[in-house]
Order: C-alpha cells, then structure tokens, then sequence
C-alpha cells in the first residue's frame, strides 16, 4: 500500500474529495492517508482530517523563521516517508530540498501558463473567461510552475458571480485529482513518468 501525505492551509474541500475516495473510490485499496500537514493551525480542513481518524500536524508558519519551519517539515517526512505528497490548497512554497527528495503534487486552479499564485478563480472571472482550467501538475522549485500532469477544461458561460465560477471549479478538481492522484499512486513507473514529463518540459523551454 502507497503512502500519501496531503498539504492544506485552509478550507480543504480537496482534501475531503480525496479521503473520499480512499474511504470507497478510486483511492481506495491504492494508499493509505499517513499524514495531513498544514503551516495554518486555524485551517478548517483540519477537522475534516481529525473525523477521519487521519493523523495531523500543524506547524504555525507565522511562529517561525522559515529555516526552522523547513527544519521540522523535513523531519517530520522522514518519519512519514511518503511515496507521494499532494498538495491541496497549501499555499506555501516547498522548501528545494524536499522538492528534489520526494514526489509532490499540486492542483491550481487555472491554467498555469496563465495565472499563477492566488485567486485562480477571481481572475477567471474578472476576465470574464468563457472558460478556464484546472491544471495538476509536479511541484518544482516556483510559484505554480513544474510540469504539467492533468489539465480541464471548465465551462463558464453564464456564471455570474465569483462564486459561481468557484463552483464549478471545485466541482471540476474535486473529480480529477483524487483520479491522477490514484494513477500517480499505481503507475509503478511512475518515478519515470516522472522524468519523461520534466524532460518534455525542459524541452518546451520550462516557464
Ligand atoms: C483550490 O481551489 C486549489 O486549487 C487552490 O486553493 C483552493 C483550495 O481549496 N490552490 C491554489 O490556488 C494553489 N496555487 P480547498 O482548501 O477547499 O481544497
């Protein structure tokens, strides 16, 4: 059974989506939740994680120099030694050292070629898109910019409201990642794919 560790800093309806389907899904049988971690001790996702019986640890990033907070997070994976880390909602940078040491995940909210960083479905909706998409991808060492695993496409004709957008979004996320997330966890190549991906991406140039 694969180990997947899960990063949130809030609300964690992804997190949920994915203990879903571990709980009877796509995930279930693939891994197990070892650890869901979160810079943000206020983060709501925590709860959703402690009714699950998942183990948790938070670690107030405001509380520390971000060298000792890089310290106790690389300590901390070396206990848990996942095979996989899936990022969902954390809105932190990934210390270099841990991005080279394991396999780590992120979904964003747009397409990454597009907007990065926060506020994925503001943008879509302040632009007015017909359309945005939501993109899984590796983590590197940047803001929302290692190469791409999964991308959807969502429809937005005719939602008026932030909301609406974010709606439809999260519905979107909600179905994809725990899906690349349980091929990710299976393919047991998967450290090759891996390299295939960033290979194709060194050749488009990186971004
Ligand atoms: C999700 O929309 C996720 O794609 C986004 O944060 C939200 C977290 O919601 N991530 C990013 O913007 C990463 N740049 P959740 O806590 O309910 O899963």
């Amino acid at each position: 059974m694969k180990r997947l560790a899960i990063f949130i800093s809030g609300r964690g309806s992804n997190l949920e989506a994915i203990l879903d389907q571990v709980a009877g899904g796509v995930l279930a049988g693939r891994c197990v939740v070892t650890l869901v971690f979160t810079d943000n001790p206020a983060a709501p996702g925590l709860a959703i994680a402690r009714r699950r019986q998942v183990t948790t640890v938070a670690i107030d990033a405001r509380s520390m120099r971000r060298f000792d907070f890089d310290a106790v997070l690389a300590e901390l994976l070396e206990r848990v030694r996942p095979d996989l880390i899936a990022l969902a909602g954390y809105m932190r940078i990934v210390p270099p050292e841990l991005v080279r040491r394991y396999r780590i995940v992120n979904i964003h909210p747009a397409d990454t070629a597009r907007h990065r960083g926060l506020h994925g479905y503001r943008w879509a909706f302040e632009q007015r898109l017909p359309t945005t998409t939501i993109t899984v991808h590796w983590v590197d060492e940047g803001l929302d910019t290692g190469p791409v695993i999964a991308r959807r496409v969502v429809n937005l004709a005719g939602a008026d409201s932030e909301a609406e957008v974010e709606r439809r979004g999260l519905a979107v996320e909600h179905h994809l990642y725990p899906i690349i997330l349980a091929q990710l966890l299976t393919d047991a190549d998967s450290v090759d794919a891996r390299g295939a991906d960033a290979r194709a991406h060194d050749r488009r140039g990186g971004n």
